[in-house]
């Protein structure tokens, strides 16, 4: 296993290619048999991996890439080939609506005040944000707005970043209703974070 996904062809006079590169770690002594289907698995302690450092553990946002060295035949002999590789990306702790999302909307954005600023009770389109942040959390979760442009679309639908219109108005330059938010400027907030939030279910 390694950090680094690189392609080696043939590694030494094996058949198969090589997916890993940089520093790669072996669980040495930790030979396994296949079944009779001819598969193999084994469970990886992820906050210990082999390193030639010594183990370390996964971080969040570490992408690491595993690969079986097994033994094989060939027309011309013993040799040895290599599994697929497997890439695995480890994800950040998913946001929460009062650590990840609630400083975005209360944060200025570039050429434009904060969202919450101009979204008070009196906004056009009765989507009010100037309210205790749980209170703005449920004004977006599983509402549906009534606004004249986008009225009967739903702001958030946990799990489902394409069919929330909070995250069609913050990342499309051209929305399904209405224009690009902020109105006037640029979101200054991490539009990951928020599609994050979302399909981890959007919670408080
Ligand atoms: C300068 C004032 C202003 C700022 C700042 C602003 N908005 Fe708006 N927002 C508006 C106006 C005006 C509309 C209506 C325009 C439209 O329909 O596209 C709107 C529409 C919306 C809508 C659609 C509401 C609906 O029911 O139709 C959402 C969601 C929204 N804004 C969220 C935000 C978020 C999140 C921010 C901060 C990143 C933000 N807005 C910043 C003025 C603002």
């Amino acid at each position: 296993m390694s950090t680094t996904a690189r392609a080696t062809f043939f590694p030494g006079g094996s058949s198969g290619s090589l997916c890993l590169g940089g520093a790669i770690g072996r669980y040495a002594g930790g030979i396994l048999t296949t079944r009779a289907t001819g598969t193999v698995s084994m469970a990886v302690d992820l906050t210990a991996l082999p390193s030639p450092n010594g183990s370390v553990a996964a971080l969040p946002e570490d992408t690491w890439v595993f690969q079986f060295w097994h033994r094989d035949t060939s027309p011309t002999g013993v040799t040895s080939d290599f599994s697929p590789g497997l890439g695995v990306h480890f994800n950040d702790a998913a946001p929460t609506f009062l650590g990840g999302i609630w400083p975005m909307l209360a944060q200025p954005n570039v050429n434009a005040t904060a969202c919450i600023l101009c979204h008070d009770a009196n906004h056009p389109t009765g989507l009010n944000m100037q309210v205790a942040p749980n209170l703005a959390c449920a004004a977006l979760v599983n509402a549906t707005s009534t606004s004249p442009n986008c009225g009967g679309s739903t702001y958030v639908v946990p799990l489902d970043p394409a069919s929330s219109l909070l995250f069609d108005k913050l990342s499309n330059p051209t929305p399904a209703c209405g224009v690009q938010i902020p109105f006037g400027g640029t979101f200054a907030g991490g539009i990951d974070v928020l599609r994050n939030w979302i399909l981890n279910g959007a919670l408080l």
